[in-house]
């Protein structure tokens, strides 16, 4: 009796203790998976698992993220997975999973594809994924992405810089060369223009005589005076360092052009705001940079049309940047990264020297700043000169040191 009941008891007790170790294993395997639920809900890169009809099982945080569809809004929706996965890749993608060819069988190795954003945006990704069997039975598939906009941006943004530099790297080779060049030509062209005038007291009254030498005097000057921009372009030391009014200085500019016969039709419309803080530089240089982007404006235009003027001062980097927009047909973009190279313009001969911006570029350097070309709102051409409020005294990076 005694034997029967200690026996039941073990029994029990067995029993309690089968009971015990299977809810144990239970809450292990919970657990477990709720732990692996957890890793891929909250993984960064985008994971989805269709079954084998192409409906949506589990569609991730990351998920989400990347391509803009809430969870609810995609799971179960066999429409919903050809919307951001193109299924022609999806097909191509589960031959190459299945041919074994591309990977491991059943594999596929991260490849780039494009997704397609719930905005219709195209997001690149690198994507891999495999299928996933039940013993020899295929079940569905797995799909693992991790979004590639950002890193091809900055790939981009640094590609550009680089550019940037080439280009300005450039620019400064071109000026040293051109200053050579310009220093060479600036003597016989003053010997030319001497025995010229020479001359011309010595042909009397000749008339014949006396227009072609008037005219060989008039090209040598014109000569000169592409020489002297050109040592501008490449030498420009800051003249003077003095404190101006960008306001006023600007404003100056548009009142000494203004009543050129170019600008008759020229609308100027000035947006500068009367608290421009006070500038240290060259105003002389500068007052040259700003008439050459108005002068080019204006041509641009065919002197029809409207330039605004804008000024801001940001107080942040305590720069002031001046904008000059105009309403002609802007600069094409296969010419924008050569405007500023000397000699560089799409005007007939004779009528541009291609110097106006580099010697532009070349005075804003010199005042730390920086000029840009872009586009205007309504489409014609943008200038952006930023320049420090106090430009650097005398810099080194003259162009031949
Ligand atoms: N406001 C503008 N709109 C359109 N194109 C411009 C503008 N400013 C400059 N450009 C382009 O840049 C070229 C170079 O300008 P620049 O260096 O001043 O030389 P130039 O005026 O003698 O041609 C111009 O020939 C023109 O093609
Ligand atoms: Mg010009």
């Amino acid at each position: 009796m005694g034997a029967s009941r200690v026996g039941k008891s073990v029994i029990t007790s067995i029993y309690f203790h089968d009971l015990t170790e299977r809810i144990e294993i239970e809450r292990q395997l919970r657990h477990a998976n709720s732990f692996l639920q957890n890793i891929i809900r909250s993984s960064v890169d985008g994971i989805v698992v269709v079954d084998k009809g192409g409906h949506v099982l589990i569609f991730n945080e990351g998920a989400e993220r990347i391509l803009g569809y809430k969870a609810e809004e995609v799971i179960g929706d066999p429409e919903m997975f050809a919307k951001f996965y193109d299924p022609q890749v999806a097909r191509e993608n589960m031959r190459r999973m299945r041919s074994g060819d591309y990977g491991p069988p059943g594999k596929l190795s991260t490849t780039r594809i494009t997704l397609v954003h719930k905005s219709g945006e195209k997001v690149p990704v690198n994507f891999s994924a495999a299928i996933i069997k039940e013993g020899d039975r295929e079940v569905g598939s797995v799909g693992i992405f991790s979004d590639l906009r950002e890193h091809l941006r900055i790939r981009r943004e640094l590609e550009e810089a680089r550019y940037q530099l080439l280009q300005a790297e450039k620019i400064a080779s071109l000026g040293r060369l051109s200053a050579g060049v310009a220093h060479e030509i600036n003597n016989p062209l003053a010997g030319i223009l001497i025995y010229a005038e020479m001359l011309m007291k010595e042909v009397g009254d000749h008339p014949q005589w006396r227009q072609d030498l008037e005219e060989i005097i008039h090209q040598t000057l014109r000569c000169k005076q592409i020489v002297t921009r050109l040592l501008e372009f490449s030498r420009q030391p800051l003249g003077e360092r003095v404190s101006y009014d960008m306001g006023h200085l600007a404003a100056r500019c548009v009142e000494l052009l203004c009543h050129q016969p170019l600008f008759h039709d020229v609308r100027f419309a000035m947006d500068l705001p009367a608290d421009l803080p006070d500038m240290v530089g060259d105003p002389g240089q500068l007052q040259q940079v700003f008439t050459n982007l108005i002068i080019n404006a204006a041509n641009a235009m065919d002197g029809k049309g409207q330039i605004t003027l804008s000024g801001r001062y940001d107080a942040g980097d305590d720069t002031v940047s001046l904008q000059f927009a105009d309403s002609g047909p802007g600069i094409p973009p296969e010419i924008r990264d050569k405007i500023f190279e000397p000699f560089f313009t799409t005007k007939a001969p004779g009528s541009g020297t291609g110097l106006g911006l580099s010697v532009a570029y070349g005075i804003v350097q010199q005042h730390g700043g920086s000029i840009e070309a872009g586009t205007a709102p309504g489409g014609g051409a943008l200038f952006t000169v930023i320049l420090p409020r106090e430009s650097p005294e005398a810099t080194s990076e003259t162009f031949d040191e």
